[in-house]
């Protein structure tokens, strides 16, 4: 039976398919709260790398709305994850966003927590208390490829399929050899879903990304692709694959327009693929020219660009240079904080390898565009005036495949956890 109120219930049902969604899916808050606990507190997350705590003690702090989490390298170097709430009265126990402790204090009482997470000291406590049931409360943690997942949910989906998709991509960009070059944290004034939305197609690119389209084909979908551009692609598809097929490096996206993601029909709510760059571009810059020495494996800069992702809230693209990653946190129905990480190898050094004014500008153009117009469709959307238009089905896609997998989400636990078919489009 469906746990739904039936308001909720009905709501996502008032998704016509091929459309984008009403505007009670873009800033209600009982619908936000669901989001929460159905796909924020129950899937897993992306919550930064492993080589930002290379040593016991070394933390990070983030935020899924209201709740914070800590992730910390424990005695053993194990990474950790727990909530970052003391067991006593709940006072917030590492305030800062990354830093080191030899253990965690809290700065109310002084309650002792280890770098396991034990709880080993409640000074002046002397009710009894058995320590033992203390300990601060753990979450599932996991490290692939040097990106640190957690998830707050009792039983999250299997992590292995994201792994075997993931590692065999990611080893040869070197995230666990890079390091942070610039982090921006953008508030975007918009719903975590318009933000995906906005992710999940290119249609808006010939207009809003000047500087993109130069570098990518993701515009090109197969309608529009003309000879010249489906020649060209092909060139260095072939190239690429004589190069680089035994590495398992080669393009695996080789047409243009984005790939297809996320795929609710067949579960999969990651994928990572390889896209060519125009020719002439080695890397996503301003002007095409590398900008940071080639990371990882990497023996030359013919690799195109490495696109990684997950829901609901981690998208990376590698160039052979540098990478840029987002993680995406939701902050209320109509905020969303989206740390841009822009990570180069870790013997870079900035001034003599390379400098954040070459580096920065192609993708913290790209996001402000992004989160501009993604600012302006909630201020569209959240009026009395706004009615789901048809989505394209040669450019959007994947904005459909999104909302698909939205609701596949939301309704998921309709029959005992078990995930509710939804219909394919019926593009009109
Ligand atoms: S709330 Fe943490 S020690 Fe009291
Ligand atoms: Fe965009």
């Amino acid at each position: 039976m469906s746990t739904l109120t039936p308001d909720l219930d009905s709501l996502l049902g008032t998704r016509r398919d091929g459309h984008g969604m009403p505007r009670a899916f873009y800033h209600g808050d009982a619908l936000y709260q669901r989001e929460l606990e159905r796909i924020w507190y129950g899937g897993w997350l992306f919550a930064g790398f492993a080589f930002e705590i290379p040593n016991p003690g070394d933390f990070i702090t983030f935020t899924i709305d209201a709740t914070p989490v800590l992730v910390m390298r424990d005695d053993s170097r194990a990474v950790r994850a727990f909530h970052n709430v003391c067991r006593h009265r709940g006072t917030l126990l590492c305030r800062a966003e990354s830093g080191h402790v030899r253990a965690i204090v809290c700065p109310y009482h002084s309650w002792t927590y280890s770098r396991q997470g034990d709880l080993v000291a409640c000074h002046g406590m002397h009710d009894g208390v058995d320590k033992s049931k203390l300990g601060l409360r753990a979450l599932h943690t996991e490290v692939c490829a040097g990106l640190i997942y957690v998830s707050l949910g009792q039983t999250p989906p299997a992590f292995t399929p994201l792994r075997e998709a993931f590692k065999p991509a990611a080893l040869p960009q070197g995230f666990d050899r890079a390091k942070i070059a610039k982090v921006i944290d953008y508030g975007v004034e918009a719903n975590w879903k318009l933000v995906w939305e906005n992710n999940r197609e290119c249609y808006h690119c010939t207009r809003c990304h000047p500087q993109y389209v130069k570098a990518n084909f993701d515009v090109y979908d197969e309608g529009s692709a003309s000879e010249a551009i489906r020649t060209a692609m092909a060139t260095a598809v072939a190239r690429t694959q004589l190069k680089w097929a035994a590495q398992g490096i080669a393009i695996t996206h080789q047409r243009g327009g984005l790939a297809p993601f996320p795929d609710p029909d067949r579960g999969f709510w990651y994928a990572a693929d390889r896209t060519v760059l125009v020719d002439g571009w080695e890397t996503e810059s301003m002007d095409g020219r590398r900008v940071a020495p080639l990371m990882g494996d990497y023996l030359d800069a013919d690799v195109g660009v490495l696109r990684m992702r997950s829901m609901p809230n981690f998208w990376v693209h590698a160039s052979c240079d540098h990478a840029v990653a987002a993680r995406l946190l939701p902050a209320g129905p109509r905020t969303t904080i989206v740390r841009a990480y822009w990570l180069v190898h870790e013997d870079a050094r900035e001034g003599d390898d390379y400098s954040l004014d070459k580096l920065l500008p192609f993708w913290n153009l790209t996001n402000e565009q992004d989160w501009e117009i993604c600012k302006w469709q909630q201020k569209g959307v959240d009026s009395i005036g706004y009615e789901p238009g048809p989505l394209s089905q040669h450019k959007e896609y994947n904005v459909d495949a999104f909302i698909r997998w939205y609701l596949q989400q939301m309704q998921a636990r309709e029959s005992g956890g078990a995930r509710a078919p939804l219909t394919r489009v019926a593009w009109l």
